[in-house]
């Protein structure tokens, strides 16, 4: 269980929020690379996340990695076909990958049956046990980026669902009442197993979580509490979100 907020980097705003991710997410790249030739990232959904993808994609920033050694995953997706406009990887896509030199082969969309979320999640466990290097089982990914949702969720575990509870399984599906819809998340077990886990948080809408892990010795019930990161876990917020109140 996380009790606190280790490593929290509070930003002015969103976009202040996006850059100091990129630069994480860029130096992590050139660790990885340089110490194994490779770097392996699952992406997040969500609007923040998003803010991130356009900066590294911007004239800025894309010439400041070798896109060819980036392998990248997803932590969690709706399931719609890929084009659909809530799919994750199209966000994604569309944001950044269709203007990064990756070799097409190391993008791996997580929904390649939307009408079998099992088959999908199944599938997908398969695919990262083929291509990422695993410790006592576990296949562990250089940097796993999520959003927070309002009630706590990470990826797609949310308050209440099945998933939760799931520990023999490193992907799963679930369905989100709320949302009436089907997803498929990594797991606790695969998240935890990561080097690197990199929270993006913005806005006030989240200020309720941060405070509530912020003081947490006793369960919050949010999902996020749940982590127990083997490696290490970051905080990239806003002041919003810290509950700092607007800009300065
Ligand atoms: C998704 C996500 C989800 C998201 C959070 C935060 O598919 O929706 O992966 O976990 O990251 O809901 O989203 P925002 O950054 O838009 O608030």
């Amino acid at each position: 269980m996380l009790t606190g907020l280790d490593n929290l980097h509070v930003h002015a705003d969103a976009q202040s929020l996006a850059r100091a991710a990129a630069e994480r997410v860029l130096s992590l790249a050139g660790h990885n690379v340089e110490a194994a030739g490779r770097f392996t990232i699952a992406l997040a959904g969500g609007q923040t996340p998003r803010q991130l993808y356009a900066l590294l994609a911007s004239r800025e920033y894309r010439d400041l990695t070798d896109w060819s050694r980036w392998h990248v995953f997803f932590g969690d997706e709706r399931c719609v076909p890929q084009d659909h406009a809530d799919s994750n990887y199209r966000m994604a896509r569309e944001a950044l990958l269709d203007h990064v030199p990756i070799p097409r082969g190391q993008v791996h969309p997580m929904v390649e049956r939307p009408e079998d979320p099992d088959a999908a999640a199944r599938d997908y466990e398969a695919l990262l046990r083929r291509e990422v290097e695993a410790q006592d089982g576990v296949p562990v990914l250089d940097l796993v980026l999520l959003g927070l949702g309002p009630d706590g969720h990470i990826a797609s575990l949310f308050p209440g669902t099945s998933i939760l509870a799931e520990r023999a399984r490193l992907v799963a599906p679930v369905y989100v009442e709320r949302l009436a819809s089907w997803r498929v998340s990594l797991t606790y077990p695969m998240l935890d197993a990561a080097r690197h886990l990199l929270l993006l948080v913005a806005g006030e809408a989240k200020e309720g979580v941060l405070a509530g892990l912020r003081e947490a010795d006793t369960p919050t019930g949010y999902p996020v509490q749940g982590l127990a990161p083997q490696g290490a876990i970051e905080w990239q917020v806003d002041r919003a979100a810290a509950g700092m109140g607007p800009p300065t």
